[in-house]
């Protein structure tokens, strides 16, 4: 199951981050809302024997009422805003589930663990086939070559016709489809799916929960349940294997094929074999670029990049928790790191690992893993940790803010604590801040509005700042650079008011709209207009 070749003679510890990282599995699911992700989620962990009852996942009623008070924000509009992360075992594998949160205003914080993971499944509804946000999410994706495992989800209800869905995948997506399982019967008539590989048939009715091998039954013997047309299925089944490209495990990890499984997350159908099949061809944790060179898992130096911080996840804990996803060797608790950034060691004291709405310390970890650091402003987003060597891991993005407004201080006698609060709020990436050089009040810029409510509610609840938000001259703002550094500072001395600094000081041009934008790109000769911006 493992890539990883174990060297000749390895050393103890050597031997067991080859062997640790090998039954490593880092996955994220991919879905527009309402196609079951939530469901999916809680069906994985029960098999993983993380949670022993399903529902805790989306936390309702009263355990909702726990929660801090910017999560308020969270409860009033019934969704998640918190990007965390689960890790369950299952037959051997170490499963690290990292949940991305479903509203689209929200997207910067899951495109973000998106690059923290190595495989994805991705969730259709199958009456749906592919919706906007699934697409979006699929191409970052893509950008990183993730390998993604489909589950079409909802096959007890009405679906759309099965060839027609990996059509419309093959072709929307470009990616190529192998189906694994396939549905007998639909909508109301759905019994269950055909393993593909087997010929094997798992029934709905009838340890469906459970894995294992599917029941050697003929399609014919299903003939008069309810409405099904074994003649139908048969044609199909011929045609699939006539027609469906088999499963090529390297297209797969390139990311140019898909495997398909059919269930029903709410029924507990086909999720124990698509979490078989992550186990079986989902990649263990890949190697990642850092600005020197590729990091491989089973280094021995541990090596780990902040993708994702979050404050006041517990009432009772007032710290904030960094998530960082470890690239090479092993974490063991009270060892010390390097923060690259500043040069400075840390001590990794409690690490965490997260189990659905429970978090435990780690003693250790292994690459692939995603550990919770608490700390108190120390890490940023795209922060590297590291054990010896000094590197830094290239690839966590941060995106064009698609809103910008600027902050309308109510007592003006606080801008030195707003400012002080805002470089906090962006460090942890609730907001992107940036602060014009001709010294005109900050702006704020954000992808989707939900990110402003939680921004004034955090403001005033941690700060003590009311504030409200100004439309601007500015509408859009786009990283610049150019290869000589005599035309960005001609370029910049030319545009004064209209560029501003980000967080880490980095130049970014603000354009008060599209055709500014682009008549401003037009005559900016060796200047590059960045919509995503890797963060150092
Ligand atoms: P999301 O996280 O992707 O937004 O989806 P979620 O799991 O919350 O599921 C959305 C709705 O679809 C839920 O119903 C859920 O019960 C239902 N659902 C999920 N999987 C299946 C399935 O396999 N079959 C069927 N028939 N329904 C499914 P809801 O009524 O909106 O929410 P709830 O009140 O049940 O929580």
């Amino acid at each position: 199951m493992s890539d990883i070749a174990i060297p000749a003679d390895p050393s103890p510890l050597h031997s067991s981050i080859v062997t640790e990282v090998a039954r490593r599995r880092t996955f994220a699911i991919i879905s527009h809302p309402d196609a079951g992700k939530t469901t999916l989620t809680e069906k994985l962990l029960l098999f993983g024997g993380a949670i022993n009852l399903a529902g805790q996942v989306k936390a309702k009623g009263e355990r909702r009422n726990t929660r801090s008070d910017w999560m308020k924000i969270e409860r009033d509009r019934g969704i998640s805003v918190v990007t965390s992360v689960m890790t369950f075992e299952f037959e051997g594998l170490v499963f690290n589930l990292l949940d991305t949160p479903g509203h689209e205003d929200f997207s910067e914080d899951t495109y973000r663990t998106l690059t923290a993971v190595d495989s994805a499944v991705m969730v259709i509804d199958a009456a749906k086939g592919i919706e906007a946000r699934t697409r979006k999410l699929f191409e970052v994706c893509r950008l990183r070559d993730i390998p993604i495992i489909t589950f079409i989800n909802k096959m007890d209800r009405e679906s759309r016709d099965t060839f027609d869905l990996l059509d419309e995948i093959e072709k929307t997506l470009a990616l190529d489809t192998t189906p694994m399982t396939w549905p007998v019967g639909r909508g109301r008539d759905f019994l269950g799916t055909y393993d593909i590989g087997t010929g094997g048939i798992r029934l709905l009715e009838g340890g469906g929960a459970k894995t294992g091998a599917a029941q050697q039954i003929d399609i014919a013997e299903l003939a008069g349940r309810g409405n099904l047309d074994v003649a139908e299925v048969k044609e199909e089944l011929a045609l699939v294997s006539e027609a469906c490209k088999p499963f090529d495990l390297e297209a797969f990890r390139e990311g140019h094929l898909t495997p398909v499984y059919f269930g029903s997350a709410l029924r507990n159908f086909g999720v124990g074999d698509l979490l078989e099949g992550l186990g079986k061809f989902a990649p263990p944790p890949r190697a990642q670029d850092s600005n020197l060179r590729k990091v491989e898992a089973d280094e021995k130096g541990m090596t780990a990049f902040v993708f994702k911080i979050q404050a006041n996840m517990d009432p009772n804990h007032r710290d904030r928790i960094a998530f960082a996803r470890l690239c090479s060797g092993k974490l063991t608790r009270g060892m010390k790191a390097k923060l690259v950034r500043t040069g400075k060691n840390m001590s990794l004291s409690s690490p965490q690992f997260f189990f659905a709405q429970d978090r435990a310390l780690a003693d250790e970890a292994f690459a692939g893993d995603v550990v919770g650091i608490p700390n108190h402003g120390t890490l940023r987003i795209g922060d590297t940790l590291s054990e010896g060597e000094d590197i830094t891991f290239v690839g966590v993005p941060s995106f064009a803010p698609e809103i910008v407004r600027r902050v309308r201080l109510k007592d003006a006698m606080k801008a030195k604590k707003l400012k002080e609060a805002l470089q906090q709020m962006s460090e942890e990436g609730v907001v992107q801040v940036f602060r014009p050089r001709d010294g005109a009040p900050a702006l704020v810029g954000v992808v989707g509005s939900l990110q402003l409510d939680v921004l004034k509610a955090r403001l005033d609840a941690e700060y003590q700042l009311p504030v409200d938000f100004e439309v601007s001259e500015f509408q859009l703002a786009r990283w610049i650079s150019s290869d000589d550094p005599k035309k960005l500072n001609a370029f910049v001395a030319a545009n004064g008011s209209g560029v501003a600094d980000d967080v880490d000081g980095d130049p970014v041009y603000l354009a008060k709209n599209e055709f500014y934008l682009g008549y401003t790109r037009e005559r900016a000769e060796g200047i590059v207009f960045s919509a995503i911006k890797d963060v150092k």
